[in-house]
């Protein structure tokens, strides 16, 4: 079943002297009880993917197109009152950098149960008594000892703090759970226990996540499906196993050979040459053809359709989608 659609989205940041193309006509869906993978190279539009769907924006951040259905209700048609309502009640997100993000003079469970009491719309004492009950609870959910909920950040290891950030984010039973690059700060036992632990709480929740990050190999061990992004495009969409063994579009294939082991292989890494173009002035046609090495006179002057490949959750904007790239 179909959580969060993504339609045809636009983002752009209106600069003085120009305008950044950060999100360009995206689409993609969040099933409910599936992770999605979302993964690129730095400044290809993922955060700003998420910040959009969240209406969290910066000033210089517009949507200019598009629309947001969760579960079949346009996000971007809902006024600020309902928006706030809806945010982390149905629809939660772990800010990148999320792991500083707690008041070091608070305890942790205190600006837990703050999140909560705001979302209750009470400040009654049977509100706050209420709110705690469900700080504790939320501990229980990510594996962390509810009696340290009064313990202050500083008094929690990196990858408690990130349980803590996680106990946050499901505080209000949210139906989606937007996560960008929770783990990127952490080393990879932790990254690992973290990751186990999204997954368990997908399950038991029947939560739809969509899982920001710029590694592949993180997103081969716990996605179902892959999003690829490129320069602010959507360029292949499909279920794990078919964009790791079957990926169609030139840059997912040289994405993958860039990172080592994802398929536990001895396979030589191969860094992908160039670098992403400059969003305020990407190149006409496909965004990737100066990188490409199988690009043609087409490529260079029209946009790819992101269309259905191999199968019917398969996608690929490419017009030389699954041919060898050497
Ligand atoms: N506040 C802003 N003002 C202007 N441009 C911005 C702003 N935020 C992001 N951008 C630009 O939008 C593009 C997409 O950035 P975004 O942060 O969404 O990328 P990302 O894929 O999340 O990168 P990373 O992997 O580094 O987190 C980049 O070109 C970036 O420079
Ligand atoms: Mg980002």
């Amino acid at each position: 079943m179909v959580l969060l659609e993504v339609k045809n989205l636009s983002t752009h940041f209106f600069l003085k002297e120009s305008r950044v193309r950060a999100v360009d006509d995206v689409c993609f869906t969040v099933e409910k009880g599936k992770i999605l993978g979302v993964a690129g190279e730095s400044g290809c539009g993922k955060t700003t993917t998420a910040l959009s769907i969240m209406r969290m924006l910066p000033p210089a951040g517009k949507i200019v197109k598009g629309e947001i259905y969760l579960e079949g209700i346009d996000l971007l048609k809902k006024n600020k009152e309902e928006m706030r309502q809806t945010k982390w009640k149905e629809l939660s997100y772990i800010f990148q950098y999320a792991m500083n993000a707690f008041n070091p003079v608070m305890t942790v469970g205190e600006q837990i149960a703050e999140v909560i009491i705001e979302k209750q719309d009470t400040n009654s004492k049977s509100g706050k008594k209420e709110a705690w009950k469900k700080v504790k609870e939320s501990f229980e959910i990510v594996g962390l000892d509810p009696d340290r909920s009064k313990n202050y950040p500083h008094e929690f290891s990196g990858g408690m703090r990130q349980r803590a950030i996680i106990a946050m984010a499901m505080a209000c039973d949210p139906k989606l759970l937007i996560a960008d690059e929770p783990v990127t700060a952490l080393d990879v036992i932790v990254e690992k226990k973290i990751l186990k632990l999204l997954r368990e709480i997908q399950t038991k929740y029947d939560l739809g996540i969509m899982f920001i990050t710029h590694d592949l190999s993180v997103i081969a061990e716990s996605c179902d499906e892959v999003a690829i992004m490129y320069a602010g495009k959507l360029v292949e969409v499909g279920d794990a196993s078919t964009i790791f063994h079957k990926g169609a579009h030139p840059y997912t294939r040289m994405l993958i050979r860039s990172f080592p082991s994802i398929l536990g292989e001895c396979k030589r890494i191969e860094p992908i040459s160039g670098i992403p173009p400059d969003l305020a002035n990407p190149p006409l046609g496909c965004r990737f053809h100066p990188r490409c090495p199988i690009a043609t006179k087409e490529c260079k002057e029209e946009i790819p359709p992101f269309e259905q490949f191999s199968t019917s959750r398969h996608q690929v904007a490419c017009f030389h989608a699954g041919e060898s790239i050497a």
